[in-house]
């Protein structure tokens, strides 16, 4: 199956994108893994003609945003993300004009209908540079109010926030943290910033899932407490064999980031199944606040 997709791959100029959750067979196969930010920047740059991504809905509305003229394909189009449902434009725009139209930051975990609306896009990489680049003291950011509160704890500007969370992360709590800093009290607690904000207090270190792996190669600990999905387990321990990681909680698993898998892939190349297009009129509009991010 594995040759077949890669041979596959070639014979369709085929670029295979993975995010660093997706199951580990899907993520040896492809050409690269990575964070949100670091898959759009790729998908923006790259030459091949077909862009197959491992990861869920948005991910590939917002490579069709960012490259029209290429095949997207999402193997599984049932892979979405609950906290992208969160939000739609027409709620969006009803706040954003009621705050008197300041400016809408949104996370890329979001739309492409609900980018078109807002003015910026941010990942949990680069959400800090974002806020702080925007030329008005009031922002509303959207969909997750757990990476809002960061961004907030981490700026002057007053930022309003959108009801959403990732469901994984938002359940993590203080107490479940305490218990995995009392079964590994050498290991330092890396946390990702959909989490609530009483876990992020308790948190060595705030990065994005690509942020985590690096900061694990860098550090001279030994061990590390991991609060984001376990997906993350598979690269971060390929990475550095001689470390060990241990989850925040075994409950922050995401199904969606599960759906794909080597036959849907293998078959999503060979018919180029599952296509992904933003209509243009939506696109037009998302590609600003995409670009912009990417521009920064
Ligand atoms: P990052 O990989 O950008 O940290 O995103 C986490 C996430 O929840 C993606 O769905
Ligand atoms: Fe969405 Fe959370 Fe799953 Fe990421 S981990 S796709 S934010 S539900």
């Amino acid at each position: 199956m594995k040759e077949k997709i890669r041979q596959l791959a070639k014979e369709k100029n085929a670029i295979i994108l993975a995010h660093n959750y997706e199951p580990p067979e899907i993520q040896d196969i492809a050409d690269l893994c990575g964070d949100s930010l670091e898959l759009s920047i790729k998908a923006s740059k790259t030459k091949a003609d077909v862009i197959v991504f491992c990861g869920v809905h948005f991910m590939a509305e917002t490579a069709s945003i960012l490259s029209p003229e290429k095949t997207i394909l999402l193997p599984n189009t049932d892979a979405g993300c609950p906290m992208a449902d969160m939000v739609d434009p027409v709620a969006l725009t009803a706040k954003k004009q009621a705050l008197g139209d300041i400016p809408v930051v949104t996370y890329v975990n979001s739309s492409a209908a609900v980018k078109a609306v807002s003015d910026i896009c941010c990942t949990s990489a680069n959400v800090i540079k974002v806020v702080n680049s925007i030329d008005a003291d009031e922002i509303l950011m959207t969909p997750d109010k757990n990476l809002a509160k960061y961004a907030a704890a981490n700026t002057y500007k007053k930022v309003h926030l959108w009801d959403g969370y990732c469901p994984f992360h938002n359940i993590l709590s203080a107490k479940d943290i305490n218990k995995a800093k009392k079964d590994h009290p050498k290991a330092l607690f890396i946390a990702h910033p959909e989490c609530p904000p009483e876990v992020l207090a308790l948190a060595d270190s705030i990065q994005s899932t690509s942020g985590m792996i690096k900061f694990a190669g860098q550090s001279d600990h030994k061990s590390f407490i991991l609060g984001t999905e376990t997906g993350l387990l598979y690269p971060i321990s390929k990475a550095y064999p001689d470390k060990k990681f241990y989850p925040a909680s075994e409950k922050m698993y995401c199904q969606d980031m599960k759906k794909i898998t080597l036959e849907n892939l293998a078959s999503s190349l060979e018919n180029l199944t599952g296509e992904i297009k933003v209509p243009e009129d939506i696109r037009k509009d998302a590609l600003g606040a995409v670009q912009k991010m990417i521009n920064l």
